[in-house]
């Protein structure tokens, strides 16, 4: 096999402009916040990038009375009015997207080949895309009523993107928002905040304020919202779910994953190993619909486990900036915890563990590729989401194994099914128990197509047509 030396080629920070302390963003203006402000942390080295204020269930309160007072406002604008602020913020997006996915992948620990190519297109085409949904609601079939305030919680996984997804279907339907980033990454969201007010868009339609769950507990509780949309763990759903249960607000929750990627044996083999490999260490597998249980035909096991193999010792692991990184660092030292004590377990409980050859960096939060290979459905590996770069292999002999396999699991986000069958993929497809099934390729967004889960994967879809659905009084 060829070993390839790269010499390293690192994006420049200088493009971002990072302030030692950052406040919330109510009524257009940057605030200080009542709370006790918290750090956020480069996770590739463990340095402070910045101070961020915390926002107490006070300052929310401010927020949300913005908002509410924006929405008269905005909402009384003609939808083409507003299409034109989604329009210049969608531009402004691409114009400032160097600055955007360097802070990205800064906050985040992300390869900046993935904050540049992936994260920061899809957010600008977000935008796009809703912007042009603005005045053509009555088309839809939602109605055009908007809802109000909408409360929003994203998680750490997809910083920006999860604040597009959020906000662009939002303001196109002519709603106010208060969105909360995650603790870990709340710096792109304040850059949007930034953005906004370049786009001039009025004070108060998007708000954004910091802080850790007690800051989102607030949002969700206040009762001024009159929509709540989370994203994240299926634990912290539940308690929103009860929180928001029998107060007449609107709820979508977009929570975990354990996605199956199902191999079968005349499937093209390199193909299949991309998909695999781009299913689980995309984004350190700190992703939702993740592949993170591989389900592979008994026939091509030993062929394929050791092309997988070969490819997983070609990744590289390190800076997050250099472009030349695949796989770069772990989010947080809670989530770092959570992969070592999940992989100590699948060991303990059986499962063989195999990770390639390589050197981590010293300071950081770091985990390298790793595969578990015979894992019983039983195992913890194979039932609780890792979030983390750790892929569980199991095996199955006939079409209706790997669909019980499949779907025996909480969860229902996401499924890969690799064939070169036509009818085999219809026939998996109308079986498998998943929000969204990929054939013969993984991870494959595009914002007209919408995204969600079944059981405890969550309720709702975001994304395309169906997206408008959750922000408008059908
Ligand atoms: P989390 O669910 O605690 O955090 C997500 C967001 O919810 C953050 O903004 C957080 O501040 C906020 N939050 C926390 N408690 C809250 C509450 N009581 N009320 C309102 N908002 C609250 O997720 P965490 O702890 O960061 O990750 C734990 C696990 O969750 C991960 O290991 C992963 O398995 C899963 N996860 C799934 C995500 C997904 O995209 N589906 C995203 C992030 C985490
Ligand atoms: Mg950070």
């Amino acid at each position: 096999m060829a070993i390839f030396e790269y010499a390293p080629a690192p994006e420049s920070r200088d493009v971002v402009d990072l302030r030692s302390s950052y406040g919330l963003f109510v009524n257009g203006e940057f605030v200080e916040g009542s709370g006790k402000p918290f750090k956020t942390v480069n996770p590739a080295t463990e340095e402070t990038l910045a101070e961020v204020a915390t926002a107490t269930s006070d300052d929310v309160d401010r927020a949300v009375q913005a908002a509410r007072k924006a929405f008269g406002v905005w909402s009384a604008l003609p939808g083409s009015e507003r299409a034109k602020y989604l329009f210049r913020i969608a531009r402004i997006i691409q114009e400032r997207a160097r600055e955007l996915a360097v802070l990205e992948s800064l906050d985040n620990g992300k390869p900046i080949r993935e904050s540049r190519d992936f994260d920061l297109p899809q957010v600008a085409a977000h935008f796009f895309y809703y912007a042009g949904w603005a005045d053509k609601l009555e088309y839809a079939g939602f109605g055009m009523k908007p809802l109000g305030v909408a409360g929003q919680v994203i998680p750490w996984n997809f910083p920006l993107l999860m604040l597009a997804w959020k906000v662009a279907p939002a303001l196109a339907c002519g709603n106010t928002v208060v969105l909360k980033p995650a603790e870990t990454t709340p710096l792109t969201a304040l850059l949007f905040a930034d953005i906004c007010r370049q786009a001039e868009l009025p004070p108060g339609v998007v708000n954004i304020v910091t802080g850790a769950g007690e800051t989102g507990a607030a949002v969700v509780a206040h009762p001024d919202v009159d929509k709540v949309a989370f994203t994240g763990s299926t634990e912290v759903g539940r308690i929103i779910a009860r929180t928001v249960a029998g107060t007449g607000k609107k709820l979508t929750l977009e929570l975990g994953g354990k996605a199956a990627n199902i191999v079968f044996e005349d499937a093209a083999i390199d193909q299949a190993v991309e998909g695999i490999v781009n299913g689980i260490f995309f984004n350190q597998g700190h992703v939702c619909c993740a592949g993170s249980r591989l389900l592979v035909q008994e026939s091509i096991q030993d062929e394929l486990l050791a092309a997988l193999k070969r490819r997983v010792a070609t990744l590289r692991v390190g800076d997050p900036l250099d472009k030349n990184t695949d796989v770069g660092a772990v989010n947080s030292a809670e989530q770092l915890a959570k992969i070592r004590r999940l992989s100590e377990l699948g060991e303990s409980e059986g499962a063989e563990r195999w990770s390639p050859a390589c050197e981590l960096p010293e300071r950081g939060f770091w985990f390298p590729p790793t595969l578990f290979t015979g894992v019983a459905q039983s195992h913890t590996i194979a039932r609780e989401e890792v979030f983390g770069p750790v892929l569980s292999v199991l095996t199955f002999r006939t079409p209706a194994e790997a669909v019980e396999k499949a779907n025996n699991t909480p969860y229902g986000l996401s499924a890969g099914v690799w064939t070169e069958k036509g009818s085999r993929i219809l026939w998996m497809a109308e079986r498998l128990r998943a929000g969204v099934v990929w054939a013969n390729t993984f991870n494959k967004f595009d914002p007209a197509s919408p995204f969600g889960g079944y059981k405890e994967s969550g309720f709702g879809r975001e994304g395309g047509l169906h997206g408008l659905e959750a922000y408008l009084d059908v």
